[in-house]
């Protein structure tokens, strides 16, 4: 158990009507939730606002749901933040976007060090702008010592890139003579992955309603629980989180075999 209760009953504090602390088991949290951030886009513009206010929003979104999954004791919290397939978004709001991720890392360095967060990134991020790559790379060091809860942004992420690349290395090695065909195996596989070492995700929370999975996390998400909301990311926040948890919680998860009940 990692979490602080006092500080875990201070942030819930105030519940909604619908969703309460109560409502989950603290015991059964998921190790490893994984966030689908989408629907910036729509919450700005069903504002009147410009889609770069919605992704500025989504941001202040991250901050309250990576304090959450602190406070819960969650041992890792992923997030997409932007795909292999996002450069085909006009050019301005892919540079509004890599600003906006440099800008965020180190905003909320203070935050990562306060509650003790390490950053691991999903994705090819030697591709990002080398201001973007700078400023990641000297967050990463920042907080390279922490223990607590890993958050692993994906950025410059997609998953079929992913397999690509494992396929390659694994390939490369066998071709070197250090691994033997037979010995590919699925943890071979999983340990040429950007997740390797951290554990696959048990619940994937999707916003803005979509039911697609936009070639996100597709090997380790073989067993994960999926949670739809209609809110968009900017209006999703700690309660969501909840609701998300509970919802997880009544699940009969099966893995194949047969219920326990
Ligand atoms: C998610 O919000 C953020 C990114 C993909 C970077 P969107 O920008 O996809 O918002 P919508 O889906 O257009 O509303
Ligand atoms: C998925 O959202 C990617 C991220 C959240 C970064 P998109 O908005 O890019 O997905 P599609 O285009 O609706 O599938
Ligand atoms: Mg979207």
């Amino acid at each position: 158990m990692r979490y602080d209760p006092d500080k875990l009953v201070e942030h819930f504090s105030n519940p909604p009507q619908d969703i309460s602390l109560a409502d989950i088991d603290l015991d059964r949290i998921p190790r490893h939730i994984s966030c689908i951030m989408d629907g910036n886009g729509r919450w700005a513009t069903s504002r009147g606002l410009s889609r770069t206010e919605g992704h500025k929003q989504g941001i202040v979104a991250l901050r309250d749901v990576i304090t959450t999954a602190v406070r819960l004791g969650v041992d890792v919290l992923s997030a997409y933040a932007f795909s292999t397939e996002n450069w085909g978004r006009p050019q301005h709001e892919v540079n509004v976007l890599m600003h906006l991720f440099a800008k965020t890392f180190i905003d909320e360095l203070p935050l990562l060090k306060r509650e003790n967060v390490r950053v691991v990134f999903l994705g090819d991020i030697s591709a990002l702008p080398q201001k973007t790559r700078d400023v990641f790379e000297y967050g990463l060091k920042e907080c390279e010592h922490h223990t607590g809860m890993v958050l692993a942004l994906a950025v410059n992420y997609g998953a079929r890139a992913e397999l690509a690349r494992a396929a390659r290395t694994i390939a490369e090695q066998v071709s070197a003579g250090s691994l033997a065909v037979g010995d590919i195996d699925e943890n071979a596989v999983a340990e040429h992955l950007y997740t390797a070492g951290l554990p696959d995700p048990e619940l994937v929370i999707r916003t803005s309603g979509e039911m697609r999975v936009s070639n996100y996390l597709l090997w380790q998400i073989a067993y994960s629980e999926f949670y739809i909301t209609e809110l968009y990311w900017p209006d999703f926040d700690k309660w969501g989180m909840l609701r998300a948890i509970a919802a997880f919680q009544h699940r009969d998860r099966r893995f194949g075999g047969l219920s326990a009940e």
